[in-house]
């Protein structure tokens, strides 16, 4: 008998197997409410969330700035399109673009991930009027049309008859093999500095330069998907601003709304005046809550110094986590891969039971950690304690 069927018909587990698509693997809790780093079950555990909702949580849950500022905001003026200019829209865009990487200095708003990639792949065919895309090994951007067709071995899920443009991919850190790709045919690079779902693999300096350096001699844009690396994640706003690597194009969401779904795609003066009114469009990009989410997690950023906690995190966690199964850990600021002698979802699996909650990644040995930005240093220590209690593997 499966997991499902022994659980009572009014389970929410249950109600969703029997009405929504079975697209995806399900952990085995269900979720009340959740404050801080903390989510509290509706069987009563308190789970520490190392997850944070694949990347979204950057303050956790139910920080009190980002609840002020989307229930005011939606009390105020819940939604206006882009037909129309709005204070707090206006607010959003200038902190996104004084927190970006120099030259980026234009804001178009969407509402994911995949959208801000779709886009962006977009904007750079326009702009340059070439018909090819490099991507990198390994890398995710999503699952739309274009996104799907620049994500690793996405001809799994892909689905559409045909992709919208040539697409090729550039081995993971291969510089020799960067130079000899990247040429006039070229309308972009797309790349992660910090590669999410392969398991928080940070790409090397030297490869994040080299691309840089070669899509500017041929003419071709680089696009950095900061969708999962950046808003703090990496311990800088934005994970190529660690790099001084300044891409013509940045896409970022997730951890953007704090939990609000979001997207941005920003980019330099250059790219600007190649659109005008009707080139782009999305009905709730920009939205007044969205922004107001924008907002709170960019004062809150700042204003709480979490840049300098992700860091202080990020040290404790290399000192300290390197203990049981864990064998080394990649990765960048709270977007770590622990690489472990063992399947990792054994040991997400074996820290549920201490009440943590991880993820794993497309490495099958690879755990992954996206906590919140707010993670607090006795969190780190209940997880070293955990991972210490399982042996390492001796076979
Ligand atoms: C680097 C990266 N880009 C794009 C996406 C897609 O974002 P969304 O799921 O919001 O469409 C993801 C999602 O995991 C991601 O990690």
């Amino acid at each position: 008998m499966s997991a499902l069927a022994k659980l009572p018909a009014s389970d929410p587990r249950s109600r969703e197997a029997a009405t929504t698509l079975p697209v995806y693997g399900q952990l085995p809790f269900v979720p009340e409410r959740a404050t801080g780093c903390d989510i509290i079950t509706t069987d009563g555990h308190r789970i520490l969330d190392l997850y944070g909702g694949h990347a979204v949580a950057a303050l956790g849950y139910g920080h009190q700035r980002l609840v002020k500022a989307i229930s005011e905001q939606s009390t105020k003026l819940i939604f206006q399109s882009n037909a129309v200019a709005l204070e707090v829209r206006a607010r959003a865009a200038e902190n996104l673009v004084r927190i970006a990487p120099d030259d980026l200095s234009r804001v178009f708003f969407v509402n994911s991930g995949a959208e801000a990639n779709e886009n962006a792949l977009r904007m750079a065919c326009i702009v340059t009027n070439r018909k090819k895309i490099l991507a990198i090994t390994q890398g995710f951007h999503g699952r739309t049309a274009a996104a799907g067709a620049v994500t690793w071995n996405s001809d799994k899920w892909y689905g559409f008859p045909q992709q919208p443009f040539d697409v090729d991919f550039i081995p993971r850190d291969d510089c020799d093999a960067a130079v000899k790709m990247i040429g006039q045919d070229i309308a972009a690079v797309i790349v992660e500095p910090v590669q999410g779902v392969a398991g928080a693999y940070d790409l090397s300096h030297e490869f994040l330069t080299t691309l840089r350096d070669s899509a500017r001699r041929h003419g071709a844009l680089l696009i950095a998907d900061e969708v999962q690396s950046g808003m703090g994640r990496c311990g800088q706003f934005f994970a190529v601003q660690a790099h001084e690597v300044i891409p013509d194009i940045l896409t970022s969401a997730k951890g953007l709304g704090g939990g609000i779904p979001c997207g941005a795609v920003l980019c330099n003066e250059d790219i600007a005046p190649h659109f005008g009114p009707g080139d782009l469009g999305t009905t709730f990009g920009g939205g007044p809550v969205a922004a107001a989410a924008i907002n709170a997690v960019i004062d809150t950023i700042e204003s709480e110094n979490l840049l300098h906690n992700v860091r202080q995190r990020e040290a404790q966690i290399r000192e300290h986590c390197i203990t049981g199964p864990v064998q080394k850990i990649q990765g960048m600021g709270l977007l770590l891969g622990l690489v472990c002698d063992r399947p990792a979802v054994e040991v997400r699996n074996a820290l549920l039971q201490h009440d943590i909650l991880t993820g794993t990644s497309a490495d099958p040995n690879v755990l992954r950690i996206l906590a919140p930005l707010v993670l607090e240093s006795g969190h780190i220590d209940h997880l070293a304690h955990a991972l210490e209690s399982m042996a390492p593997n001796t076979y």
